[in-house]
């Protein structure tokens, strides 16, 4: 059997992307790995270890070879049925835990993820304030199934604020509520925003499109954005928030139509690598709060 590190010279993988493989496949953590090269590998692992890193070299992302994603301090299963969760995505998760933390009595608050994939940012959510109702939803079936094994997984069975509620719908379309629901203190969504004519949609090809571009690919992929908005409000409570995440240069148009449905102290945040990646504002202001009629 080789050594490691004759395995690692041959294998033709970035080092750190070989390192994860061994520590996942082999069992020993990257320390171990510096502090003894000269270890044989397992004929097993060495067969593991070498499909692995084929799909790899094919350009598979690594999330999807070891069907796992670290996202908000919790390890995500991921499939090609969903998104890999993206760091940037974390503002979105901090901007709406500040929002509930600001509510001004105490209640348990209630959070809508709208286009939920593994259920990444619902089950972040869920998992750092325990009281919160918790509501996801997406469209696919697969990726739904994806976010239910993840929130059993990842979360206490016995939250204060019960399970997760996810439930396939069209946006808004289909989601069923309670009757007596007060409407979300806060509404969150990472939905599809890439262009349809984006060059990055290549690079991005082992991810569902339905993810990246949508049912409906448009030029300037503010479609689902659109949707999302359009019936917000009267799904918010009065206090309540709508926070969204957009493409890097998508912050102004986002801004112009929250503002055109009225949304108040409409912002945008910088991500980490100081790109304006969230857009959101107050529920507006003069709307009758009452629950929309059921949607079919
Ligand atoms: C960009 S992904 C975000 C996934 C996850 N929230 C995250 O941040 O990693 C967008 C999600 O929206 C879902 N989606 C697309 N069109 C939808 C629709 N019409 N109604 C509900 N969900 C939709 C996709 O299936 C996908 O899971």
């Amino acid at each position: 059997m080789p050594s490691l590190a004759e395995w690692m010279r041959g294998c033709d993988l970035a080092r750190l992307e070989a390192q994860v493989l061994v520590e996942t496949v082999q069992g020993w953590s990257r320390a171990t790995q510096a502090a003894h090269p000269e270890r044989e590998l397992d004929a097993s692992a060495l067969e593991r270890l070498n499909a692995l890193a084929a799909r790899l070299r094919s350009g598979e992302p690594l999330a999807y070879v070891l069907r796992q994603r670290e996202f908000y301090g919790l390890e995500f299963e991921v499939t090609p049925d969903v998104l890999i969760p993206r760091p940037d995505t974390e503002l979105l998760v901090d901007l709406a835990l500040r929002h509930l933390d600001d509510l001004p009595e105490p209640r348990h608050p209630t959070v809508l993820d709208m286009g939920t994939g593994s259920g990444a940012i619902a089950i972040a959510i869920a998992h750092a304030r325990p009281k919160a109702r918790v509501w996801a939803l997406d469209t696919s079936a697969t990726a739904l199934a994806v976010a239910r094994a993840n929130a059993a997984r990842l979360l206490d069975p016995h939250r204060e604020g019960g399970a997760v509620n996810f439930q396939q719908t069209d946006w808004w379309r289909g989601l069923q509520l309670p009757t007596a629901f007060a409407c979300f203190d806060c509404v969150v969504s990472n939905p599809p925003y890439i262009a349809a004519n984006d060059p990055h949609l290549s690079d991005l090809r082992h991810e569902p499109s339905l993810a990246l571009t949508g049912q409906h690919p448009t030029a300037d992929g503010l479609s689902d954005l659109r949707q999302i908005v359009a019936e917000a409000a009267p799904h918010l409570r009065e206090d309540g928030r709508l926070l969204l995440e957009h493409g890097y240069d998508q912050a102004a148009a986002v801004r112009d139509l929250l503002i055109a449905h009225g949304f108040r102290e409409v912002f945008s945040a910088r991500d980490l690598a100081g790109i304006e990646r969230v857009s959101g504002g107050f529920c507006p202001q003069q709307r009758a709060h009452t629950m929309p009629p059921k949607m079919a």
